[in-house]
């Protein structure tokens, strides 16, 4: 019997990163199903305890797990981890695994994990008290920072601010919307990033994301890929900031600011279209195999 296999993502549609997972899977021999999570449903007590897709029970090995969803109400939230939960705790493998999942969604569990691991991270402070917030950075003389959504990608949302004065007015906004903001010191890196793709104990790929347009060197803002070989220290930190998460693959975001390395971010769902074009590598089968060597094992 073949491996039945499902690619888990928020959308009903999958987006061409999950359909290009899809594929590689297919073309190893795996039967693999889409399942968004809005279809999912959930049946417990009384004697019942199983998960459908639709009206049909849902009968899996294993997942890729691509996204819980990134515009949800807690109540969403909540309900999705449940499911979620259930699934891993029948026994289903999932990868990146959910709670690893989850606290790469939180850019600031993200932050306080690695900086527990020795990471270094750059200077961050969250708060929804914003007169500590202002004092606190007037005060560290810090007036170069940037402001980011605690759930955000590909840059959106995050915005540089180079006043206090424009921080409280920015923050009061957003507090007033119940959202915390994160604060960042801006470093002051050239006008690159670098991202690395990891797999298993291995950088698959990596490139420098420049940009001139842009302080954010994401591909989603208009930044150009160039291939980079990762060795040393580099490959070393992307590598250990994957483990320290307990990901499978990730993306690791890292800057250089005078010869020092600052982790910014890790994604546990990361996107590869831009990477795959700038460097020819095929990410999404290097992510069936490892997937696949996991579950089988
Ligand atoms: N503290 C910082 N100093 C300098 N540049 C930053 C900083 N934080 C983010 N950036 C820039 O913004 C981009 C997006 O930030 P990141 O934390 O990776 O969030 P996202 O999830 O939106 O990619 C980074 O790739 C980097 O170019
Ligand atoms: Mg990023």
């Amino acid at each position: 019997m073949s491996t039945k296999v499902a690619v888990i993502n928020a959308t009903p549609i999958p987006p061409r990163s999950s359909r290009m997972i899809i594929d590689a899977l297919r073309n190893m021999g795996v039967e693999v199903k889409y399942v968004p999570l809005q279809y999912l449903g959930l049946l417990v007590g009384e004697g019942e305890s199983r998960i459908c897709l639709g009206k049909d029970f849902l009968e899996l090995e294993g997942g890729i797990l691509r996204g819980i969803g990134s515009i949800v109400t807690v109540e969403q939230f909540f309900a999705r981890v449940a499911i979620l939960k259930f699934l891993e705790e029948r026994g289903i493998y999932l990868m990146n695994s959910l709670q690893s999942l989850i606290s790469t969604r939180n850019k600031l569990e993200t932050l306080i994990t690695l900086y527990r691991k020795g990471i270094p991270v750059p200077f961050t402070i969250v708060s929804e008290n914003l007169r500590f917030l202002y004092d606190t950075l007037k005060e560290k003389g810090i007036n170069d920072f940037v402001l980011k959504p605690i759930m955000g990608s590909r840059g959106y949302g995050s915005i540089r601010i180079q006043d206090v004065d424009i921080l409280f007015q920015v923050g009061k906004t957003l507090l007033s919307n119940n959202l915390p903001p994160l604060i960042q010191r801006y470093v002051d890196k050239p006008k690159r990033d670098i991202r690395a793709f990891v797999i298993g104990d291995e950088v698959v790929a990596a490139m420098y994301r420049y940009s001139e347009k842009s302080w954010k060197t994401n591909i989603a803002q208009g930044a150009i890929g160039i291939e980079v070989k990762l060795k040393g220290e580099l490959e070393e930190l992307a590598i250990k900031s994957t483990k320290t998460l307990s990901l499978e693959y990730a993306g690791v975001d890292i800057v250089e600011e005078n010869d020092r390395y600052y982790v910014l971010e890790i994604n546990g769902s990361p996107d590869f279209e831009g990477l795959m074009k700038v460097t020819g590598i095929d990410i999404p089968e290097k992510i069936a195999v490892h997937f696949l060597s996991k579950l089988r094992r």
